[in-house]
């Protein structure tokens, strides 16, 4: 059925376990996430970027439809979350096509910006019943730019900054930068575990990590103890299916008909949802 992500993270951190947030950019990544939630009997949130609308040439509802479609007929809860949103004429449309949280990304602006821009997207989320995410200190490599230097001023989120930030935006869960990186595709990032201590004790609202398919299971496992709620994967999906649509017609060079390989692609990318969920020890019963 379909939940809402602010049931789902707060049912999850109760537990001192996390939910775990896939993106979702074609309706075969919203089959295969479903199909491997049920397979790890979990709730699951699907996320949509505001990158992802831009290749669904700019159109939220098409694939939002669909996903709200494919979440009411799953045997798990799942919820529709907008992921990394900068233009507020996409983040208004949120409601109505059927999502029940946001994350505004106003990360990349300098602080005193950030929470201006977050504060006033959060009054208006809020305004809506919508549950809100925002970033503070920057999870690097979006948008295709390099990993930032993890060293690098603002590359980290300040314990003392982040419970300022929240209490100045009332932001319902916080995106923390302590190590991940987006788009990585080998998981060999490491956590900084004493920050995320620091963050977990600073803050009260809900954790989250983003650029989680970067980050190897037992590092994932231990930020999920330490206090991460809601963990954010895509660019794993990504990998499982391209490598095995690569294989198979690479196997069938006489394939034509696009359901051979995007089923096997779908099911890789199932297969790393479970996989995913098992890991982090995410999600918990339903
Ligand atoms: O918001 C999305 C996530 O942070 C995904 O990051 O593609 O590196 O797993 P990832
Ligand atoms: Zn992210």
């Amino acid at each position: 059925p379909l939940a809402t992500t602010g049931a789902l993270v707060a049912e999850a951190a109760a537990k001192q376990q996390a939910v775990a947030a896939f993106n979702v950019i074609t309706l075969e990544h919203v089959e295969a996430v479903i199909a491997g939630a049920e397979a790890a009997g979990s709730p699951v949130i699907l996320q949509v970027s505001e990158n992802a609308v831009a290749f669904r040439q700019g159109q939220l509802l098409p694939l939002a439809r669909a996903a709200v479609a494919a979440a009411e007929c799953a045997s798990v809860p799942v919820s529709l979350h907008l992921d990394h949103v900068k233009r507020d004429d996409l983040l208004r449309q949120a409601a109505a096509a059927g999502f029940s949280s946001v994350m505004y990304d106003a990360a990349h602006l300098p602080y005193e910006r950030n929470v201006a821009a977050t504060r006033a997207a959060a009054d208006w989320a809020h305004s809506q019943g919508l549950w809100i995410e925002a970033e503070l200190g920057e999870v690097g490599g979006k948008d295709g730019r390099p990993p930032l230097d993890p060293h690098a001023p603002g590359a980290r989120t300040e314990p003392g900054e982040a419970r300022e930030f929240v209490a100045e935006t009332g932001v319902d869960a916080l995106a923390v930068a302590i190590g991940s990186s987006h788009a990585m595709t080998e998981a060999t990032a490491t956590l900084d575990h004493a920050l995320l201590a620091a963050l977990r004790e600073a803050v009260k609202v809900p954790l989250v990590l983003h650029g989680s398919s970067g980050v190897p299971a037992g590092e994932l496992a231990l930020a999920v103890t330490g206090g991460i709620a809601k963990v954010n994967v895509g660019t794993a999906l990504n990998v499982a299916m391209t490598r095995a649509i690569r294989d198979h017609l690479a196997e069938h060079a006489a394939v034509v008909d696009p359901r051979k390989y995007l089923a096997a692609g779908r099911e890789a990318m199932a297969a790393a949802v479970a996989r995913t969920i098992g890991g982090a020890g995410a999600g918990g019963h339903c």
